[in-house]
């Protein structure tokens, strides 16, 4: 791939970069849902500065751009919710994906009281399904969300390492 992508929490100054990413990379569930108004592509860039702030936020970097990004944070229950994983387009399928979930999950874990890992993700997202799957997690319930895209919800114990490659 040339030059190496790092992955490294993410700083304040990250979430411009982070929210067109994010706003290009879900263009593809968008579609797919026929759902323009999917969360990703409607947070503000107020909330997304927010979130950096307050919680557990990763990004994979080429240089300065920012290709790839993850959040997370604790909940009362000891469950710890990751969300939005996107990696630009053009940089998918080289394993980037599973390192941004393998970081999340290590400073997660690390925050103490966390159980387990829980995300979801549309039940026809096959490709999304796979790789989690593949780093561990495993199917617990569906729900629809609030804008009627039917979602699948996993969950992975905290501490069960699984290799990706
Ligand atoms: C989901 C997403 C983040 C995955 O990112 P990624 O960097 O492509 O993920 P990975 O590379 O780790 O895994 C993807 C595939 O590449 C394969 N792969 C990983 N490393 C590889 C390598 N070195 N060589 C060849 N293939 C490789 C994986 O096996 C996997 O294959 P599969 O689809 O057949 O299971 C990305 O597709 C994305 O941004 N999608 C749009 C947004 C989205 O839907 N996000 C999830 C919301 S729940």
């Amino acid at each position: 791939m040339g030059m190496s992508v790092t992955i490294s929490e993410a700083a304040e100054q990250d979430a411009e970069q982070i929210l067109k990413l994010q706003y290009l990379c879900f263009q593809s569930e968008a579609a797919l849902y026929g759902n323009y108004r999917i969360d990703p592509l409607v947070e503000t860039l107020d909330a997304l500065r927010h979130e950096v702030a307050a919680e557990c936020v990763f990004v994979a970097r080429l240089g300065d751009e920012v290709v790839g990004s993850v959040r997370g944070r604790v909940t009362e229950d000891g469950a710890a919710d990751i969300g939005k994983l996107c990696v630009h387009p053009r940089l998918q399928g080289h394993g980037i994906g599973a390192r941004l979930l393998g970081a999340v999950e290590a400073a997660l874990a690390e925050e103490g009281q966390v159980t387990r890992f829980r995300l979801h993700t549309g039940r026809r997202s096959e490709g999304n399904l796979r790789l989690y799957r593949r780093v561990g997690y495993r199917t617990v319930g569906a729900f629809d969300a609030p804008d009627g895209v039917p979602m699948i919800l996993l969950e992975k114990a905290a501490g069960t390492y699984v290799a990706t490659a």
